[in-house]
């Protein structure tokens, strides 16, 4: 059984970050998608933009932005970001790809369950892939409900240690991908192994009763990103097949994605939650937040 961790594997990141090639992928693109990666980010925008419902928000902070796939999104957008992780290496990596993309931003070095930021600051938190790094969920949960302004809104994307989600009809392709990597490799070096990073199983029925005691509204919660992820090494940081079988299959992808779409007539990026490789909480901050005046029931 792995080690139970409750800071967010914070060492571990950085020395993923630091070491890996995949550490300076950038995961935004503005045409077309490339590759898996870039599709399952572009799906995330889509659908955050449909969940923000065209409200003129304009603050948005991204807690464990590593390379800032999402926030690419809102500053292309427009919005006014400021990317928090803790480390320093891929902030630098994010600045990097911000810079090279024409995208400002500020770029803040900082811890999750303590953000260096006045209560009510931002319109839009978000997080993709952070909270399932926390065996216990209530603080960093609170730290992003206490900088949100009343009104605004928390994306929360989480990616729990699921091994019977849409993955499992797949995992006979990636097995022979690893194969087929670990023979073309042969005799050559190896690539620095990635460092195990602790990821929670936890469902929404963790972090639920915990937003139920806030003021909130709007509530929502579903299973997003209902396809396989194709990769001889899929865990993270994520690694891509060479480009020409990336452009296949994101193309595959966007066929079945578009197919979804016509027959649920709804966004294509949701499904079952147990079917997901995430899910997905929203709501808004109540605007009676913090109440002005104290009601009793009489
Ligand atoms: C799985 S990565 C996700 C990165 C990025 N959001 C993405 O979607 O590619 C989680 C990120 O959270 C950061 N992180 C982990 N624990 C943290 C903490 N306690 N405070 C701030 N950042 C943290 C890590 O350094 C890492 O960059």
């Amino acid at each position: 059984m792995r080690k139970r961790k409750t800071k967010g594997s914070v060492g571990e990141f950085d020395t993923n970050w630091k070491q890996r090639k995949e550490a300076v992928y950038s995961h935004w693109v503005k045409g077309t998608p490339q590759n898996q990666v870039q599709l399952a980010f572009r799906m995330h925008w889509l659908l955050f933009q449909e969940l923000m419902g065209g409200q003129d928000y304009a603050q948005c902070l991204e807690v464990g932005c590593g390379r800032g796939s999402i926030s690419s999104y809102f500053a292309d957008n427009g919005f006014d970001c400021t990317l928090l992780d803790s480390s320093k290496s891929v902030l630098d990596t994010a600045q990097g790809i911000f810079s090279e993309n024409g995208h400002s931003a500020r770029f803040v070095q900082g811890d999750a369950l303590k953000l260096p930021f006045a209560d009510k600051s931002f319109d839009v938190v978000v997080s993709i892939g952070l909270l399932e790094h926390f065996e216990e969920v209530s603080a960093p949960l609170l730290e992003q409900y206490r900088v949100l302004r009343p009104g605004g809104i928390f994306l929360g994307y989480i990616v729990p240690e699921r091994p019977d989600n849409v993955q499992r009809y797949f995992t006979w392709i990636n097995k022979i991908l690893l194969l087929g990597s670990k023979i073309a490799l042969g005799k050559k070096k190896r690539p620095v192994a990635k460092n195990e990073i602790y990821r929670s199983d936890y469902g929404a029925e963790r972090y639920l009763p915990v937003i139920k005691k806030l003021e909130v509204s709007d509530l929502q919660v579903s299973g997003v990103y209902p396809l396989p992820m194709i990769s001889h090494s899929p865990e993270f940081p994520f690694s891509l097949l060479p480009p020409f079988l990336e452009k296949v299959l994101t193309k595959i992808f966007m066929a079945a994605l578009g197919l979804r779409k016509f027959f649920y007539k709804k966004n294509s990026w949701l499904c079952r939650e147990e079917m997901g490789q995430a899910f997905l909480i929203v709501f808004k901050k109540s605007e009676l937040w913090p109440p002005k005046v104290k009601l009793y029931q009489s």
